[in-house]
């Protein structure tokens, strides 16, 4: 499919937490990146038709359907832009595929490695048409993160022997905060585990170029039964929203693991909801024969590079500053040392995929490259299941660097 009028117009299912960065992402890429196409907001679904024209209006959406079924086979849209829980995201993508859209999916990709399968196969079927899919990691598109892949390309890092990557939230510390959908299996497929491990999985694999090739693992539900929410609700829920009744709290907690990557780095992965006080802590460090980086969310401008082929007294580890026009993504932005947040990594992801769409090219991360994590994701639920037993992590076709 070729873009219209160098217009690519864009349907997004969901319209909350994802659904507004998404929109702030859409409304924004265009003006600060010259693209061969141009986003057009055209449709927003929701389930409930108040709600829908609500966030509509307020996120800049030309229009609103209940129906994800009519968007996804509207003639008018290019692009499916999927922000809802993961129990739709294989429905939705597929109906997509088959209409001949572009995708672009929230991840985890799916809640099981059987769905992502066929979204993968669908999308390489739909690819021979010239429709597009991409899965939305969005860390990838941090400056820091995408500075700290070029390192390790560009060979500065030398061997890498060392993952080390955290997760880390608490916004479930409290056993009354509500049963939200993210603590239901049947609608987020896991827990902490889906929800950010499988962001420090893809980020990882992204930065090194390796795959996971094996893991054992430990997850843990420490509140197993929770209050029904007044409403069902995402992040936001607070506890306070929550009635008399309880339900069962049908995902992990917490998840940690360790792994081999099949370019024979050590690495540990833990993800949380229960690190009482880090609100969003992700974190990774690499260390390598030649040197060593390290990345922390909360200071998403920095990058720590140590260069350990320098002489030894001047050695240690350097605060660069991510801010320059020859860093990834930052040309377009403002003066160096005026830095970015967390809502630019929607930016860069929109304007990674425009710029694939429009010149015909595979964004990355493909489906085929989520399936990959998925397939991480699963060997960790069986290992946790089996005792920690060591747990391969099946070969898939997709190639993990863009
Ligand atoms: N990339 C990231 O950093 C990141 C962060 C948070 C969430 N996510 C992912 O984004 C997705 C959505 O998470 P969220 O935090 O935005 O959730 P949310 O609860 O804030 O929003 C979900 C939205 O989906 C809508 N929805 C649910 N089922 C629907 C259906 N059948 N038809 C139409 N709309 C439907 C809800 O009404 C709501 O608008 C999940 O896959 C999640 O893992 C990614």
């Amino acid at each position: 499919m070729s873009t219209t009028n160098n217009e690519l117009r864009v349907g997004m299912v969901g319209y909350a937490f994802m659904g507004a960065a998404h929109s702030q992402a859409w409304r924004t890429v265009n003006r600060v990146y010259d693209l061969p196409a141009r986003a057009r907001m055209v449709l927003v679904c929701g389930r409930d038709s108040g709600k829908v024209a609500d966030a509509a209006d307020r996120l800049g959406w030309e229009g609103h359907t209940t129906d994800w079924r009519e968007l996804v086979n509207r003639p008018d849209i290019d692009v499916v832009d999927i922000c809802t829980p993961g129990d739709s995201h294989a429905e939705i993508a597929l109906a997509a595929l088959a209409a001949g859209k572009h995708v672009l999916c929230e991840k985890p990709l799916a809640n099981t490695v059987a769905e992502a399968r066929e979204m993968a196969a669908a999308a390489a079927t739909a690819q021979a048409g010239g429709a597009r899919s991409m899965c939305g990691f969005n860390y990838r598109r941090v400056p820091a993160v995408a500075l700290m892949r070029q390192l390790i390309a560009d060979g500065r890092l030398g061997e890498i022997r060392h993952v080390r990557a955290t997760y880390l939230q608490d916004w479930i510390v409290d056993p009354q905060f509500p049963l939200v959908w993210r603590l239901r299996k049947e609608v987020s497929g896991s827990g902490a585990l889906g929800d950010i491990g499988a962001h420090i999985i893809d980020l990882t694999q992204y930065v090194t170029g390796q795959r996971i090739s094996g893991v054992s693992a430990v997850t843990e539900t420490f509140v197993k039964e929770r209050p029904l929410p007044a409403e069902s609700s995402g992040l936001a829920a607070q506890a306070d929203g929550a009635g008399a009744a309880t339900g069962q709290v049908t995902v992990d907690d917490a998840a940690i693991f360790v792994a081999r990557l099949d370019g024979g780095a050590l690495a540990t992965y833990e993800a949380t909801r229960f690190a009482t006080g880090r609100k969003n802590a992700l974190r990774v460090e690499i260390n390598g024969s030649l040197g060593s980086v390290a990345f922390d969310l909360e200071r998403l401008n920095e990058l720590e590079f140590l260069d350990a082929t320098r002489p030894s007294a001047e050695q240690g580890f350097n605060r660069i500053l991510v801010t320059e026009a020859e860093h990834p993504y930052l040309s377009a932005w403002w003066p160096p040392g005026h830095i970015i947040g967390y809502e630019h990594s929607f930016t860069h992801q929109m304007r990674d995929f425009i710029e694939a769409v429009a010149t015909g090219v595979d964004p990355s991360p493909s489906f085929a490259e989520a399936l990959q994590v998925q397939l991480v994701l699963d060997a960790v639920t069986r290992s946790a299941d089996l005792g920690s037993s060591w747990t391969e992590v099946e070969p898939s076709l997709a190639s993990v660097a863009a």
